[in-house]
């Protein structure tokens, strides 16, 4: 585990340093999937409204500045008949700034998510991957995720 890296909710005054993090994240899936992502500024806007959000829990982990994100929403299965009806959390966002992984950084901030997501009745954390990301299979295959399933696609 990092020297002193803590992992606290985030702040409005956090935002310059979370754009930072989220365009890190967005470059890698640009890279990765660019018949899907482009590069784009995000609205601050999205930020505080989600900040609002009382299923989502925003968390920065922080050593002398904010190094990595989490933004994690808890949502209910639809009323669909033929779905079992659970409380589960997404993980919509993981970051942790380049010169700072390999430090136990990105497991403590889903450790902090696991915590609020099982207080708020959750029973299982989700997040999806996309395929060209190995360092992300290999962190979340080492912390116990498993394939759900898969989204396959064909061009035409
Ligand atoms: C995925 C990510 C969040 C992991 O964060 P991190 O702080 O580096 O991860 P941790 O240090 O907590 O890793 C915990 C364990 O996962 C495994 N792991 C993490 N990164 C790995 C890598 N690149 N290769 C192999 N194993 C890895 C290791 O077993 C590691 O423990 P160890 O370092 O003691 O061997 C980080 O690589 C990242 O921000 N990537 C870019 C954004 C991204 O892909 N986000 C997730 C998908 S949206």
């Amino acid at each position: 585990v990092t020297a002193a890296a803590t992992v606290r909710r985030a702040l409005a005054a956090d935002w310059p340093a979370v754009r930072a993090l989220l365009r890190e994240v967005d470059e890698l899936h640009v890279h990765i999937a660019p018949g899907y992502f482009r590069a784009a500024a995000r609205p601050e806007a999205d930020w505080q409204r989600a900040m609002d959000d009382a299923d989502t829990q925003l968390l920065v982990a922080e050593l002398d500045r904010v190094i990595g994100l989490v933004s994690a929403r808890i949502y209910d299965t639809p009323p669909d008949p033929t779905m079992v009806p659970r409380r589960r959390c997404h993980v919509d966002t993981l970051v942790v700034t380049a010169a700072h992984r390999r430090q136990g950084v990105g497991r403590a901030l889903l450790d902090t998510v696991a915590v609020w997501a099982r207080a708020r009745g959750a029973v299982e954390l989700l997040l999806t991957t996309w395929a060209g990301n190995p360092e992300a299979d290999a962190f979340y295959e080492r912390l116990g995720y498993r394939t759900l399933s898969a989204v396959r696609s064909k061009v035409l």
